[in-house]
């Protein structure tokens, strides 16, 4: 039997401008983009706690401090707060900032998700590790339990393999997403056989999508280092992940809970619309 490994890390790719949320995102990164009050990426952070993850490496870009500063104390503001009603607001980051690490790489080219997932290397070394890409936003499930990467962790404790969340997609809409196929080997659970970033409806082999949650095993880094660029020229996590899967199991999961596409001007309004409601009425 092999050794047990667990997993701690969770990796943020977040470097990317966020161009669909223009002006809002020409000087503040897309990632803190509030949904209601909480910015996209606490969200992501929360879900990572949730699983069980402890220690956050970002990978940054120009122009993303705010992530940092969201993430570290500000002095001047909880010292004028201190003691009065509005220091409650701050609840849940500090309890973020008192359980986890933080840690930030910057990427220097843009070269695709791959390529981001790459430059973490140094934060990850050899260990499995979740990624979560914060503009997917994944609520809790309607029939309670956790959210879509503390369903991956928990099946990778028991497969110890490369992981991805995947929900079905209308079939127009594949040429926004990794699309995978393979069999069921047990109800929403799919040993993957292939996988394409952004196929045409007519050259996807099914309308499973990948959504942004995976959790990776480090030879991932080794299959990366091998990809050649891809679709819209980009080092793509896809095919790695399809030469990984050509060689050693990877596992597909259609997570529980709805998934809200903040990418996307609707998605956003959807998701603000749903977050609002359940805090507020
Ligand atoms: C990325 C991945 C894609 C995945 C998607 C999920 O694409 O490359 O495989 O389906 O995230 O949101 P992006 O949305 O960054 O274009």
């Amino acid at each position: 039997m092999t050794e047990q490994v667990d997993i701690h890390k969770c990796l943020f790719p977040v470097a990317g401008y966020g161009t669909r949320f223009l002006p809002a995102t020409k000087a503040m990164p897309k990632e803190m983009l509030p949904i209601v009050d909480k910015p996209l990426i606490q969200y992501g952070v929360e879900e990572a706690m949730e699983a069980g993850l402890y220690s956050m490496g970002f990978i940054t870009g120009r122009g993303k401090r705010a992530i940092a500063d969201h993430f570290d104390t500000s002095f001047e503001l909880e010292q004028q707060i201190q003691g009065t009603s509005k220091e409650s607001y701050l609840t849940d980051i500090r309890n973020v900032m008192d359980s986890c690490d933080f840690i930030f790489m910057r990427q220097r080219e843009m070269l695709g998700l791959g390529h981001a997932i790459l430059t973490g290397e140094p934060i990850i070394g050899h260990e499995a590790f979740a990624v979560l890409l914060a503009d997917d936003l994944c609520a809790t499930p309607e029939s309670g339990g956790k959210r879509a990467l503390g369903q991956l962790v928990e099946l990778y404790r028991k497969h110890q393999c490369t992981i991805v969340a995947i929900e079905e997609v209308p079939a127009d809409a594949t040429g926004s997403y990794g699309v995978i196929s393979g069999e069921e080997i047990e109800p929403d659970i799919y040993r993957v056989t292939d996988m394409v970033e952004k196929p045409k409806p007519e050259d996807a082999p099914s309308n499973l999508a990948i959504i942004g949650r995976y959790v990776l095993t480090p030879d991932i880094f080794e299959y990366l280092r091998n990809t050649p660029p891809g679709a819209n020229g980009e080092v793509q996590i896809t095919d790695a992940i399809r030469a990984m899967a050509q060689e050693k199991p990877v596992l597909a999961v259609k997570f529980k809970g709805h998934r809200f596409d903040c990418g996307s001007i609707a998605g956003y309004v959807e998701a603000t619309n749903y977050y609002f409601k359940k805090q507020y009425g």
